[in-house]
């Protein structure tokens, strides 16, 4: 190993499969000898990894870059990398290379596994790089991720999307499907469960459905976590994102029967109207995402349920949007994550002539986040007096109980010392938004 001792610093934007992929890169940052500061002033290397998905994610990221140009003014040795799905865009919002002529390596989603070679690179001899490829060049996995998280561990099963939904840049930047093999998956999950403590493992893939498909192996998805579930310990597995058009009868299945699948299932809809459904080449329609809805419930009544919902997608009409919201009444989600239609270049979508005006969206967005808000309210009225087996963890001097569907449940008269574990917690007090309780002997 190289004499380097450098301080690096890396700003994350965008989803878990970001969240997951910067923990990669610190860990292959450090490999080179090289610690992290959270004082992005002390760092030698600064990397942004970016997200494209919104026309708002991008400028956040783009307006914090920019800045950097004082910076590098005052350090001209600093080293600054943007990395991820910006860079990647065939046709982005910014031309990173010609606009940031101060930043020093460009690379985007297939070949972040290449930042720390050019860093290492960069430190002897200055040459700028630009390096955007289209498939990706080798495993991004490694076992040296420094993860930010010590209850929960994300790990990749599947990287790229084939599902082509007409708003979506996700396909254009992060390729095709590409499942991991189930063997690499296993030991990954068996050596942090076993060695490292954690908990919860949060399996990640833009669809998680699609496992398996592209693989010789008669794998899916079910029988993956199936097989997971053998591993040894006292551990919890969660997943995202799931398609609703793949989200089988076998999978509800195994969610029902393993102790050790989580009860969450986040399942986005995107919008209550199976006109708008179509238009976004989502394959389903409000009937089948209402069914399968319904078979969760039955099997799993627990089960705490998510989704996304995008309102005022091109040619969405007051009765689409009233379908949403009638749909949000309905299901009674936990969370929703709720956005407006933002016009991505070179999606289908783009380019459809119905688009609706921003003040519109802006006044549909809260209008649905008003009524999500009642929902939720309401929905913890549920918790009452019901026992929850949670995850025992210390927060900022507070013990918490966290559920399955990442429910906090404040324990305050907690006479132990010990965090990182199972326990059954009985909900006492529910006061606004805050629930309370005590773990139950
Ligand atoms: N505009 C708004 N929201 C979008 N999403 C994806 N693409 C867009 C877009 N162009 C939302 C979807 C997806 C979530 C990750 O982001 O709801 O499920
Ligand atoms: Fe994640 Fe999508 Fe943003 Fe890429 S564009 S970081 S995949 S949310």
């Amino acid at each position: 190993m190289s004499e380097i001792s450098k301080f690096f610093h890396v700003v994350t934007f965008g989803c878990q499969m970001n969240v997951h992929e910067t923990e990669k890169i610190k860990g292959k940052l450090a490999s080179l000898n090289m610690k992290e500061t959270l004082d992005i002033k002390k760092a030698d290397v600064v990397v942004f990894n970016t997200c494209c998905i919104r026309e708002k994610a991008e400028d956040k990221a783009y307006n914090q870059i920019v800045k950097m140009k004082k910076l590098k003014e005052k350090n001209p040795n600093m080293i600054i990398v943007v990395c991820g799905c910006m860079p990647q865009q065939p046709k982005g919002k910014y031309n990173l290379k010609e606009k940031l002529p101060f930043v020093d390596v460009i690379v985007g989603t297939h070949n972040v596994n290449s930042i720390a070679d050019h860093v290492k690179a960069l430190l002897g001899e200055r040459k700028r790089v630009y390096e955007i490829i289209e498939k990706p060049v080798a495993s991004m996995d490694t076992p040296n991720c420094i993860r930010d998280d010590k209850y929960n561990a994300y790990v990749n099963i599947i990287y790229g999307c084939n599902k082509f939904c007409t708003y979506c840049i996700v396909p254009h930047v992060r390729g095709r499907e590409q499942s991991r093999p189930a063997k690499e998956i296993y030991e990954e999950v068996k050596d942090l469960v076993q060695n490292k403590g954690y908990r919860f493992i949060t399996l990640l893939g833009q669809n998680v459905n699609s496992y398996g498909k592209d693989l010789k192996s008669k794998m899916t998805f079910a029988s993956l976590l199936e097989s997971l579930c053998k591993i040894e310990g006292d551990f919890k597995i969660k997943f995202m994102t799931s398609h609703p058009m793949d989200f089988g009868e076998d999978l509800i299945k195994v969610m029902k029967n393993e102790n050790k699948v989580a009860k969450a299932l986040h399942l986005p809809v995107q919008s209550g109207s199976s006109k708008i459904l179509f238009k976004m080449n989502r394959h389903y329609d409000i009937k089948h995402y209402m069914s399968l809805i319904k078979k969760v419930k039955r099997a799993i009544p627990e089960i705490s349920l998510s989704t996304d919902i995008i309102v005022g997608f091109p040619g969405e009409t007051e009765k689409d949007f009233n379908q949403t919201l009638k749909l949000l009444k309905k299901v009674k989600y936990d969370q929703v994550f709720a956005f407006m239609y933002s016009k991505r270049t070179g999606t289908p979508a783009c380019e459809f002539a119905d688009q609706i005006d921003e003040k519109v969206k802006n006044v549909r967005l809260n209008k649905l986040l008003r009524l999500q808000k009642i929902i939720e309210k309401d929905q913890n009225k549920k918790y009452f007096n019901k026992t929850y087996n949670c995850l025992i963890k210390f927060v900022n001097g507070v013990t918490m109980g966290i559920t399955d569907g990442g429910k906090d449940i404040y324990i305050p008269n907690y006479k132990y010392k010990n965090e990182n574990y199972f326990a059954s917690v009985k909900v006492e007090e529910i006061r606004d938004h805050k629930l309370s309780g005590v773990i139950d002997e």
